[in-house]
């Protein structure tokens, strides 16, 4: 009798939400806007934390507070949304509130991607939810679909773009001939670029991203320092030339793929993407996401990868979900089988230069095609890995030309696989 009634009363208190937002920015105000509007859900904003004191809000001033401490120690509060742009605050934010026994949703890819192993620990200790679903991929569900729908699937890969504003610029660059500068500016007005631009076209929110999305794949937690990420923030005219040239497109795209049953191998890189692939017509804003699997075969995910509202959606689907008393399961995890992360890869890479020395931070293993200013040949992932920083901070471009030559140590053929 006594446990029924403590049942129903945790039951009571999760189906009539009272949430403390951290954060009325973009994703804050999408979030609002699609809350006020969804009249089957029982949640109410008891608090608003923001930081700025000189901005002027849409909403009345007593919803809001310039101190986390109104919301993490406060009673009635039982539900935290983070969603502020700052990686560090928000990990000691969502720390508080699990400690404090209340659930949290968040959309913050990089402070989930940097902490995810301890995160996981903690929902358990406090036996709380932590969902998000909003970090990875906008509007596309594809967290929850990871979890439950291919929660036995044998994956072949995960693939795909990740990062809405890098996306729209290049589709500007690519469809109206837009310099980088104004196609750049135009995607901050938009909101769909982070704070710091180059978290987006560096390849690091789509990089954060598929390390969230490589733990519900694959049951890995890898730490994003560990990944290879290169960006887009080096295009030029030449190689948009190129690409058109070779009747192709540039994306940035993220990988996560096995290689035999033992191995995964994973990392984000541009791409030349060729009309037959899903990505070539993945366009602006819009996220794609590629799942192949054993079983299923191929399947495409197309939406909204950026933005108040679609990313608001993703924050309330998972408000929604905690009146349930959802929780990640983290299926792959838990299997006994289990996969490694294998840098022993060979990439096919072109690699454009202003200066002929910064060459050398990329270690062929062969050389296929040279040009006046480029150069196309393999390199092993843990050697580009090895030199991660610098070839960040060069003033390379360097592309997956999309044709794969994977080889692991354990793989007995070279495979040759295009990306789709
Ligand atoms: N924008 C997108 O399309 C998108 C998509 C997916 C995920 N996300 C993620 O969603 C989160 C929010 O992004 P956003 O685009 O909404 O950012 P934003 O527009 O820059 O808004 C950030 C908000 O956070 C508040 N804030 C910053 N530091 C704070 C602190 N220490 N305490 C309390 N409030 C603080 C700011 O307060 P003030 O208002 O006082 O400045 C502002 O309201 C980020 O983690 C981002 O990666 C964004």
């Amino acid at each position: 009798m006594g446990q029924t009634k403590k049942l129903n009363h945790k039951i009571n208190m999760i189906s009539n939400l009272k949430i403390g937002l951290f954060g009325f920015g973009c994703v804050g105000q999408g979030l609002y806007d699609v809350l006020s509007k969804s009249s089957g859900i029982k949640a109410d904003i008891v608090k608003i934390c923001v930081k700025d004191r000189t901005k002027k809000r849409k909403l009345p001033m007593e919803y809001f507070t310039y101190s986390k401490n109104d919301i993490l120690y406060n009673p009635e509060i039982n539900l935290v949304v983070e969603l502020i742009d700052d990686a560090d605050e928000a990990f000691n934010i969502v720390k508080t509130a699990m400690s404090e026994g209340k659930s949290v949703v968040t959309a913050n890819k990089k402070m989930v991607a940097n902490h995810l192993a301890e995160l996981v620990e903690l929902q358990h200790k406090y036996n709380v939810s932590l969902l998000y679903e909003a970090s990875s991929c906008g509007s596309i569900p594809i967290i929850r679909t990871l979890e439950e729908y291919y929660d036995n699937e044998l994956l072949y890969s995960v693939s795909g773009i990740f990062n809405g504003s890098s996306n729209y610029i290049l589709s500007k660059i690519f469809n109206e001939n837009l310099d980088y500068a104004t196609a750049l500016k135009q995607a901050q007005d938009l909101g769909f670029a982070e704070s710091n631009p180059l978290l987006d076209v560096g390849g690091f929110d789509p990089k954060y991203k598929l390390t969230i999305i490589a733990a519900h794949a694959y049951g890995l937690f890898i730490h994003p320092d560990d990944i290879l990420n290169l960006g887009i923030q080096n295009l030029s005219l030449a190689d948009i030339e190129y690409a058109r040239k070779n009747g192709k497109k540039i994306k940035l795209v993220n990988t996560v793929r096995k290689l035999n049953d033992d191995e995964i191998t994973i990392h984000t890189l541009p791409t030349f993407v060729a009309p037959q692939q899903y990505l070539y017509f993945v366009e602006n804003e819009f996220n794609g996401v590629i799942v192949e699997a054993a079983f299923s075969d191929k399947q495409f995910y197309l939406g909204k990868g950026a933005g108040g509202h679609p990313t608001g959606s993703a924050v309330l689907s998972d408000i929604s979900a905690v009146t349930y008393d959802y929780k990640y399961a983290y299926h792959k995890s838990l299997q006994d089988k289990k996969v490694k992360y294998s840098k022993d890869v060979l990439l096919e890479v072109y690699v454009r230069y202003s200066n002929a020395e910064e060459l050398n931070l990329v270690a062929f293993e062969s050389i296929s095609e040279k040009g006046t200013d480029f150069v196309i040949g393999t390199v092993k992932l843990e050697k580009l890995l090895n030199n991660l920083s610098a070839l960040q901070n060069s003033t390379l471009f360097i592309a997956n030309t999309g044709k794969n030559v994977m080889q692991s140590s354990s793989e007995e053929k070279t495979a040759e696989k295009a990306l789709n």
